[in-house]
Formats: structure tokens, C-alpha cells, sequence
């Protein structure tokens, strides 16, 4: 049943402990801000739920709180971090080697940071082929090893004193799985995970592990992971709110603020093509063509959703889209995002754009981490269960109820992200029509 408007919404008391699977680049990027911003070093720049604010009412009402004034979100001051991983570094170890922040910033967090170990992780190379690591579980089929994990979690609970957790896959890009029949139900997902069946990948026993646990998962990678039937049967039976797919951020941020630009003025797509280096341990996982599998099917659909050709055909009937990603060291974290964008206009004349974006990925990145961990808890304080589509807004490959597809356009989806919180709170929601203030 759906959330009511103005929903009770219990309040944030205690510890929020927020478990990363993975503590690479993005982990470490999320951990170190936090840290940093908590101790007054830096500003949560790019996030929505400490820097944003949301209008009330009408325009002439001058009501315009911060988010985080408006809805009852965990403080900084109260999150505590845990995470797995293949290698056993800590999170300051780790941090140093993703080369995002600057030795000189990491320096003063050391302390915070090292106390930061990963937990031994569920893995199994046949999913991410560029990968070894010697930080893994033993175990003698999934069921057991989802039980490993779910051990971790109460026993992580329990020393951090947690009030409440939630999970967030910041791990390595899978291998491309297709759903499969065992995929289909509770029942047989789990009679798949004793007989170590191979469409089980790791990502799926965390997020059986928590949802098995009472802890709500947001996936930031394109794996598949909760988007299938059984683990939603599991969310739903369970009362607890799952997202993903992807965090969006670089070259695919950008398209979904350009792209419904293009539409909203009728201009036509000839073509968009995308290409990145990238020299991160993600760069190098993603060089695996399996795991780019995955990656390329979530960073293609945005445009076919975003311009509906089948409503368009003189606009966008046929486009080429291509996405490509090369793995080139020298840049580390620090990508560089071109595109090729070949449009028309009045009476079928040709023009271009071409972008250059020279990102951070991890940068781009963290802010996002920090708001789905606030707003995955307070969606589990509301009750709100099963897929959370409201925050689209952070996913490349937004995961939507069974039958629908998904809003890509970022404006749409910042729209409803809003929306939702109004409604939370018991506020109306904003239509933009206005023409009241003409009457
Ligand atoms: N940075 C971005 O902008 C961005 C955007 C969208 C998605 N992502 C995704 O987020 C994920 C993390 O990115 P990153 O840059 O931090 O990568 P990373 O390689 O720096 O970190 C990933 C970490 O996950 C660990 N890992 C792999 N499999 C694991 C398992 N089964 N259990 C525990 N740990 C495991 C690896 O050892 C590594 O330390 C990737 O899947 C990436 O595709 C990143």
C-alpha cells in the first residue's frame, strides 16, 4: 500500500551504521569527506540532503527550507562505517592508494581512518576477472557464506552500538547475468544458493544478507543484484526499501541533462558518441569486456527512454549510440569524458557539440553515497518497502516496478525525488501550473 501524506516517520535516535561493500576509490572518497567535513576541513559539496533546499507552498510563501531542516535525516555526527572487501587494507591504506584526495588531507583523517578494517568479503573471480585477493570467505556453498555475512552484520551492530544499518554495493562491476529462472522466486533462489548455482553472484548473497537481516541494500554498480523477483519478494516480506542501479555520475550525468534539453526544443539526434579514458582499479575492471557488458547496457538505455524515438521518429528514429571505455593508467581517478553529439535542427540542418568533461569519478561519486545512505534510512524509519524509484536521481539504470520503464530525464527525476519528501511531510506537492498567481 502506498506511503500516506504526512506518513508517520520515526525519529532518528542513535547510531546509523552504514555498511560499503567495497572500500575502493568510492568508499574511501564517501569515508574521508565525511570524515573531513566533521571535523570542519571541507564543505558536502554535490550533495542534495546537506547542501540542498526545497521550496514550499507557493512562490510568494518565501518557504524554502534545507532538506535536512525539512525531513528528519541522520547527522554526520552519528554515522558509523564498516565495510568488506578482497584486500585487507584499511580504509586510510586504501584511500592513499586510490590516489583521489590529497595525502595531505588524508594525512589529517589517519586516524579515523585506520581504525576502518574491511571484514573478509564474499568473492569469486569467475564475476570479476581482473581481480584476486587473499581477504575472502571460506565456505561451503552461497547459503553459507550469505550466513558469514550475516554474522558480520549483527556483530557489527553490536559493537558499534547501531541503532540502524543500511548496505551500499560499492564493490566491482560483475560480470553481465541475464535473469534466470532461479532468479524467479524466494524459493528457489535460495535452493540455488545451497546448490551453488552460478547465477548467484557474490553482489546477490550481500544483498540476501541484509535484506535477511533487516538492513535495507541501494546497489551503486549495474550488476543485477536486487533487480530481480526474489530478492523483491524478500524486500517486500521483510518491509524494507531497496534502489539502484549505477550512480550516475560523469559522462552519464551529463547526457541526462543535455539530452532533455535537446527534446524539450524538438532538435534531432543524428548520432551521440561517447568515449572515456579512465585509469582507476574500476578502469581496469571495466577493461574485462564481461564486466564492460554490464556497464555498456546501463550507460546505453538512457538516451532511447530519455528521447522516446517511437513517439519522435523524425527526431530520433535510428540514432547511433556508441559508449566506449578505455583503461589508461596515467589518469587514475581522474577521467576525462568526451562526446561527439551530432544534432539537426530547422529544416534538417546539421550541428554539433562536443563535450570535454574532465571529472573525478570517486568525487562525483561520494555525495551521491552520503544521500542514499540518509535517504535509504529514512525511508526504512517511513516504512516505505520494495523499490525506492523516487531516488532515480542517483542512478544511471534506475530500477522501477515490474512492468515500468524508467525516468531518466534528471529534471523529472529531481521533481520526484522533492515531491516525495513534500508528501512525506504532509506538504502539497509543486505542479509549477501557477496560474493562480494571475486570478
Ligand atoms: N566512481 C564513479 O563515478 C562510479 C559511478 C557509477 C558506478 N560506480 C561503480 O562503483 C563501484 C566502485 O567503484 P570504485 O571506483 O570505488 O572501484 P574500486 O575498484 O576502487 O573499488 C571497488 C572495490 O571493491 C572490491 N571488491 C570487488 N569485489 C568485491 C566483493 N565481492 N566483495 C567485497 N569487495 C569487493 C575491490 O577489491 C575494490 O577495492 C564500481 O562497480 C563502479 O563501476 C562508480
Amino acid at each position: 500500500m502506498a506511503i500516506k501524506k504526512g506518513a508517520e516517520i520515526e525519529p532518528v535516535k542513535g547510531k546509523l551504521g552504514v555498511l560499503l561493500v567495497g572500500l575502493g576509490a568510492v568508499s574511501t572518497t564517501f569515508i574521508a569527506g565525511v570524515e573531513a567535513i566533521k571535523k570542519g576541513l571541507a564543505e558536502p559539496i554535490g550533495s542534495l540532503t546537506q547542501m540542498g533546499a526545497i521550496r514550499l507552498g507557493k512562490r510568494t510563501d518565501n518557504r524554502v527550507p534545507f532538506v535536512k531542516d525539512f525531513i528528519p535525516l541522520a547527522d554526520l555526527n552519528d554515522l558509523v562505517f564498516g565495510a568488506w572487501d578482497i584486500f585487507p587494507d584499511s580504509a586510510y591504506e586504501a584511500a592513499m592508494h586510490a590516489g583521489v584526495l590529497e595525502k595531505e588531507l588524508l594525512a589529517q583523517l589517519k586516524t579515523a581512518l585506520q581504525k576502518i578494517k574491511p571484514m573478509s568479503a564474499v568473492f569469486d573471480q569467475s564475476y570479476v576477472k581482473r581481480l584476486s585477493g587473499t581477504n575472502v570467505k571460506d565456505g561451503a556453498n552461497k547459503m553459507e557464506l550469505a550466513e558469514q555475512l550475516m554474522t558480520d552484520i549483527a556483530e557489527f551492530k553490536r559493537k558499534n552500538k547501531c541503532s540502524r544499518l543500511v548496505m551500499i554495493w560499492a564493490a566491482s562491476t560483475e560480470v553481465f547475468l541475464k535473469q534466470h529462472a532461479v532468479h524467479k522466486t524466494l524459493k528457489s533462489f535460495e535452493q540455488a544458493m545451497r546448490d551453488n548455482h552460478k547465477a548467484i553472484a557474490p553482489s546477490m548473497v550481500y544483498a540476501y544478507a541484509a535484506l535477511k537481516s533487516g538492513v535495507p541494500f541501494a546497489n551503486g554498480a549495474p550488476n543485477l543484484t536486487v533487480d530481480i523477483p526474489a530478492m523483491l519478494e524478500l524486500a517486500q516480506q521483510n518491509n524494507l526499501p531497496v534502489c539502484g542501479k549505477d550512480f550516475k555520475t560523469g559522462q552519464t550525468l551529463m547526457k541526462t541533462i543535455i539530452a532533455p534539453g535537446l527534446k524539450s526544443r524538438m532538435l534531432g539526434l543524428h548520432g551521440w558518441y561517447s568515449t572515456n579514458i579512465l585509469g582507476n582499479r574500476d578502469g581496469e575492471v571495466l577493461d574485462d569486456p564481461d564486466s564492460f557488458k554490464t556497464k555498456e547496457e546501463s550507460k546505453l538505455s538512457v538516451l532511447e527512454y530519455i528521447l522516446q524515438p517511437e513517439v519522435y521518429p523524425q527526431l530520433y528514429k535510428d540514432f547511433s549510440h556508441v559508449v566506449r571505455i578505455n583503461y589508461y593508467p596515467p589518469r587514475g581517478d581522474n577521467k576525462e569524458g568526451w562526446d561527439n553529439i551530432d544534432i539537426f535542427g530547422w529544416l534538417g540542418y546539421p550541428m554539433q557539440i562536443k563535450i570535454d568533461f574532465l571529472c573525478r569519478d570517486s568525487i562525483l561519486a561520494a555525495p551521491i553515497v552520503l544521500d542514499l545512505a540518509l535517504f535509504m534510512d529514512l525511508a526504512q524509519r517511513v516504512g516505505m518497502k520494495g523499490v525506492q524509484e523516487w531516488l532515480s536521481f542517483y542512478f544511471k539504470s534506475p530500477q522501477t516496478a515490474p512492468g515500468l520503464y524508467p525516468e531518466h530525464d534528471i529534471f523529472i527525476q529531481l521533481m520526484k525525488l522533492k515531491n516525495t519528501l513534500r508528501h512525506l511531510r504532509g506538504e502539497d506537492l509543486i505542479t509549477h501550473l501557477g496560474l493562480e498567481y494571475y486570478d
